[in-house]
């Protein structure tokens, strides 16, 4: 039996060792964080389009006001139903099932803002094929605040320039680092994006320097003029998601680009696109435009290992903002505990 069990290990990791590192099947000792965890691998598994979605909310929840769940809100006493969900900059915005479906497992154990994060810390690892991995405490409380006007005066948007968001970022307001911003922009190698959030790049007078392929690929699947008939639809942030017949006609190559041409990992494939002009949005252009940030691009896009390191490092710091209004553990993470019927 013992021979047997040598065996079967030895195997597992020569399969392990075949197949890369895996984010399959990862254990918490911590209750409420395995909970978390095959919550996250089940939702992932059944719909893949979530695991960004819940990345980007750790993003969007800890930049207002620290963790706190606010972005989870459909209502608050101060704030009626006008809560973070509606600003313009949470265009998208996703994931809000899978954290209902985690805090119904998970009951009075942890708050909502540790729902989140955790959720965004198995989402960063599984997509990643467990190369982005980083271990979160606990102890966050929830605020019962959420306004979609103070969401869009913190958050950063995609027509922002450089100068913008080295400020939106920094020591006067969030505290990060140009290299940080660099690091964390590198999330936009997963999910989508809508046109209303990249139009400024295909059409105007303030077109940003962009690839001619790519931008003629985008214009030829999302039409500008699609906004004027009350349309929004999406393509992937990055080209290597795209269908073949896009890549085709953006002249994008993953491989000749030296990209794993995969879709939907979670890597460094982003810096070789932003230093291709393929990228969708202005705020990941003009990261060239500074010569530190330019330099930091070309270093991840030659160094997957350290973006690996350096993001997981950023998504700690972001993950513990501090929860300026937390006060309780939510019932539900849509309701404050005063709304919660
Ligand atoms: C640097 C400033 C940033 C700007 C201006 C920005 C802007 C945007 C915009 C406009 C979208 C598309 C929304 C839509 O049209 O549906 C988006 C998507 C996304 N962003 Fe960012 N973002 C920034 C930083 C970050 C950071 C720090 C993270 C995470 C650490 C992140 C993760 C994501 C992800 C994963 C998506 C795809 C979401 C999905 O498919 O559901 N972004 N971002």
């Amino acid at each position: 039996m013992a021979k047997l069990n040598t065996t079967v290990l030895s195997l597992c990791v020569v399969l392990a060792f075949l197949t890369g590192q895996s984010a399959a099947g990862r254990y918490y000792a911590d209750k409420v964080q395995d909970k978390v965890r095959k919550e996250v691998e089940k939702a992932i598994a059944y719909n893949p389009s979530v695991g960004p979605a819940l990345v980007r909310l750790v993003f969007h929840d800890c930049w207002v006001n620290g963790c706190d769940g606010s972005v989870l809100l459909d209502k608050t006493p101060t704030d009626g139903t006008n809560t973070e969900k509606k600003a313009v900059n949470n265009i998208g915005l996703a994931g809000f099932e899978v954290i209902d479906t985690i805090k119904q497992k998970v009951g009075g154990d942890a708050s909502c803002a540790d729902i989140l994060v955790f959720a965004g810390r198995d989402a960063a690892d599984i997509l990643s094929g467990g190369k982005i991995f980083y271990t979160l405490t606990g102890g966050r409380k929830d605020g019962v605040s959420s306004s979609a006007a103070a969401a869009d005066a913190t958050l950063p948007s995609s027509t922002f320039d450089f100068n913008q968001l080295q400020n939106n970022f920094g020591a006067a307001n969030h505290g990060f680092t140009v290299e940080e911003l660099v690091v964390l922009s590198g999330a936009h190698s997963i999910g989508v994006a809508h046109l209303s959030s990249y139009q400024d790049r295909l059409a105007g007078a303030d077109v940003t320097p962009i690839d001619s392929d790519y931008q003629a690929a985008l214009v030829k699947v999302t039409p500008p003029g699609l906004l004027t008939q009350g349309q929004d639809p999406t393509v992937p942030n990055n080209a290597r998601d795209a269908s073949s017949a896009f890549q085709k006609a953006a002249a994008y190559d993953p491989v000749k680009l030296g990209v794993n041409p995969t879709r939907g990992v979670l890597d460094n494939s982003y810096y070789h696109n932003t230093l291709e002009n393929k990228v969708l949005f202005k705020s990941d252009w003009v990261l060239r435009t500074d010569s530190f940030a330019a330099g930091k691009l070309e270093e991840y896009k030659n160094n997957a290992t350290e973006w690996n390191s350096d993001f997981a490092d950023a998504m700690v710091k972001l993950s513990n903002l501090p929860a300026l209004q937390g006060k309780e553990i939510r019932k539900s993470c849509r309701f404050t505990n005063q709304q919660y019927y």
